[in-house]
């Protein structure tokens, strides 16, 4: 990781903006999960770190973005870019990081490059679902996850997908390892935002539903509850929840076990990323972000 971290600042360096440089080291890393599956799909290649470094700056500046729209004010237990700085520079900034992954990543071969870029697009349009999900109270558990594909899933099975294809693996099956981990990493953030704390997560914690997110434990809930309740979970819907409220939300999720259901969905999207590869630091990497606790 100690390479990525140097090709990082080699690249930001490059940019040649020392503003974009004090800017930049302000930013927290987080787990960098999407780097890790790249070290390790294409262990040894000497390309692994930069294409590694290129995931991580495009997703920086995708969450650098993400800010602004969600107006966010915390980011990885730190005051947001767009919090500190305002939005147009959480915007330029975005935008600087995600030209320079694209420019780094030109030099790669066309089938990375464009596994990698569509993937972008791809992500682009789940931002804009979630958006467009978050408007009105969402019980539709498929477009739900429809859009967490598109948003998550879709630059994490790139990164498996490139990474193979990068020391000449089978980019289906890795592709489909990254998609079923995407997917399962994005359902443990969504349990997350429900059962752990501000703390912990380093930003607000019961915030999703606040932002208008109807994350799959509150779909679950939804569907079964009785009528009259789904009128007050709906009438919650995007509002400062009160400790009350907070505590009727949690209280009924463990009566409908609709924590412990999303937990089981990703766990079985974990088992199906298992099947596509045969290599342990690949499965310890899906059994680690299952037991996280942020
Ligand atoms: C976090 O979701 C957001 C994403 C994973 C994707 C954001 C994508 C864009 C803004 C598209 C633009 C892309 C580029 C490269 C400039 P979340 O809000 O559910 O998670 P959070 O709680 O961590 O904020
Ligand atoms: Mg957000």
């Amino acid at each position: 990781m100690q390479e990525v971290e140097f090709e990082l600042k080699k690249m930001i360096k490059d940019v040649g903006y020392d503003e974009v440089l004090s800017l930049f080291n302000t930013l927290e890393g987080g787990k960098r999960l999407r780097a890790r599956l790249v070290l390790k799909i294409a262990k040894n290649h000497p390309k692994a770190p930069v294409l590694a470094a290129i995931v991580e700056l495009i997703h920086a500046a995708s969450l650098l973005h993400d800010d602004v729209i969600d107006e966010a004010t915390t980011r990885r237990g730190k005051p947001s870019v767009n919090a500190t700085e305002g939005s147009k520079t959480a915007i330029m900034l975005g935008d600087i990081l995600y030209s320079k992954g694209f420019s780094e990543l030109v030099e790669f071969d066309k089938q990375i490059s464009k596994t990698i870029s569509d993937a972008v697009t791809k992500l682009s349009i789940g931002e804009m679902l979630d958006v467009k999900l978050s408007e009105n109270f969402n019980d539709d558990e498929k477009s739900y996850l429809d859009m967490l594909y598109l948003k998550t899933a879709t630059l994490i099975e790139a990164c498996a997908k490139s990474a193979a294809i990068l020391v000449g693996l089978d980019q289906d099956r890795y592709a489909l390892f990254g998609k079923n981990l995407g997917l399962s990493f994005q359902i443990i953030d969504d349990i997350l935002d429900i059962t752990s704390d501000e703390k912990t997560l380093g930003k607000p914690a019961m915030n999703d539903f606040v932002e208008g997110k109807t994350t799959l434990p509150y779909i679950y809930l939804y569907h079964n509850l009785p009528n009259d309740e789904q009128n007050r979970l709906k009438s919650l819907h995007k509002k400062i929840l009160s400790k009350e409220d907070s505590n009727w939300i949690k209280e009924n999720m463990q009566k409908y076990n609709t924590i412990q259901k999303s937990f089981l969905y990703a766990k079985k999207l974990s088992d199906e990323a298992k099947e596509c590869v045969d290599d342990p630091d690949l499965h310890n990497i899906l059994d680690k972000m299952l037991e996280r606790n942020y």
